[in-house]
């Protein structure tokens, strides 16, 4: 792709004039975006960059596992794998507010990062995939209208006292072009191809407050239904899904018995940037089977929903 060949040479050369021999801290969340900018700037500035792969404990199944065989095996980049979930987790401990979340996940990650910024003897900046759609829901620190939709943590949720100054080269893409320079950089395409992740995690998928049992139940949910649209063929035609467990459990029955357990609401929306978006129409079939599948297989749940709300009115995430 011509375009995106000469953004890359731009985007290079952009990348030293800011950075010049300073040391550079990336953090990864296991999305598309932060992987393209840590293989970008790599390419710009080489050893002056250190990946970090902040492991907070709201990670989707085997999503450690899959980021860091790419950077450490597949391209050979330095990546510091740092598991803070005791610290996200015990202060993500009875928040249910939806922005206090995402700000004490913000706060945290800098705060990790920082820490690891002074094991390498200091850092001058912090880079960051954020991308243009990002820019312009997260307004507050940005100017613009006064209403934030949601203070993304890479955008708006960082606190104003950091030391480090940002890093971030996508910042005027759209993410069909995040995919596209991830091509061109030749990032495999299992990974090019994967539905976008938050950097909050499932911490936004949890409505109320988040414990470790909820998050081993979601995860699960998640997989299971993942694997059924990937088994469908349906995966790549979807933008973006994902389970949310929600905090209210029911009544259901199982053998003689009776069960009283959590809900588990199912999302799926096509889109081409993630500013508006349609709920995907799956077959019922599909539905049927893969609530059956997941209830099965899934300890802790007996009852799947589907969620046919388009954006607007709704967001694609639950928080
Ligand atoms: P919403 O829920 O705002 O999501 O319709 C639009 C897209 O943005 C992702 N998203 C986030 N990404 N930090 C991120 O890095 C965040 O705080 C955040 N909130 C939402 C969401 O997954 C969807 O792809």
């Amino acid at each position: 792709d011509w375009t995106m060949r000469a953004f890359r040479e731009e985007e290079i050369a952009k990348i030293r004039a800011q950075v010049g021999k300073g040391k550079v801290i990336c953090g990864l969340s296991g999305g598309v975006d932060s992987a393209v900018a840590a293989v970008l700037i790599h390419e710009a500035i080489g050893d002056q960059l250190t990946c970090v792969f902040v492991d907070h404990g709201l990670l989707r199944l085997d999503e450690a596992k899959t980021v860091v065989d790419l950077f450490r095996h597949h391209y050979n980049i330095p990546l510091v794998h740092v598991d803070a979930s005791k610290q996200f987790l015990g202060e993500l401990e009875g928040v249910t507010d939806p922005e206090t979340k995402r700000k004490t996940i913000g706060r945290l990650f800098i705060e990790v990062f920082e820490q690891e910024a002074k094991k390498i003897g200091g850092a001058d900046f912090l880079a960051q995939g954020t991308l243009y759609p990002d820019v312009i829901e997260s307004v507050s620190f940005t100017g613009g209208p006064s209403v934030t939709i949601k203070s993304h943590h890479n955008v708006g949720g960082l606190p104003e006292r950091m030391n480090m100054k940002l890093v971030e080269p996508l910042r005027e893409l759209f993410k069909d072009e995040v995919r596209k320079l991830g091509r061109e950089l030749g990032l495999p395409e299992i990974f090019v191809g994967r539905h976008p992740f938050p950097g909050p995690g499932l911490a936004i998928r949890c409505p109320g407050d988040i414990t470790r049992d909820k998050l081993d139940i979601l995860r699960k949910a998640d997989a299971v239904y993942i694997d059924q649209i990937r088994k469908h063929g349906l995966y790549d035609e979807i933008w973006q899904a994902f389970a949310v467990l929600l905090p209210v459990k029911t009544v259901g029955v199982m053998g003689d018995g009776r069960t009283y357990d959590y809900v588990v609401g199912l999302r799926a929306v096509t889109s081409t940037d993630g500013m508006t978006a349609d709920f995907y129409q799956f077959d019922m079939k599909f539905l049927g089977e893969t609530a059956t599948r997941i209830i099965n297989e899934v300890k802790g749940v007996n009852r799947v929903v589907y969620d046919v709300t388009s954006k607007p009115p709704g967001t694609i995430e639950w928080e």
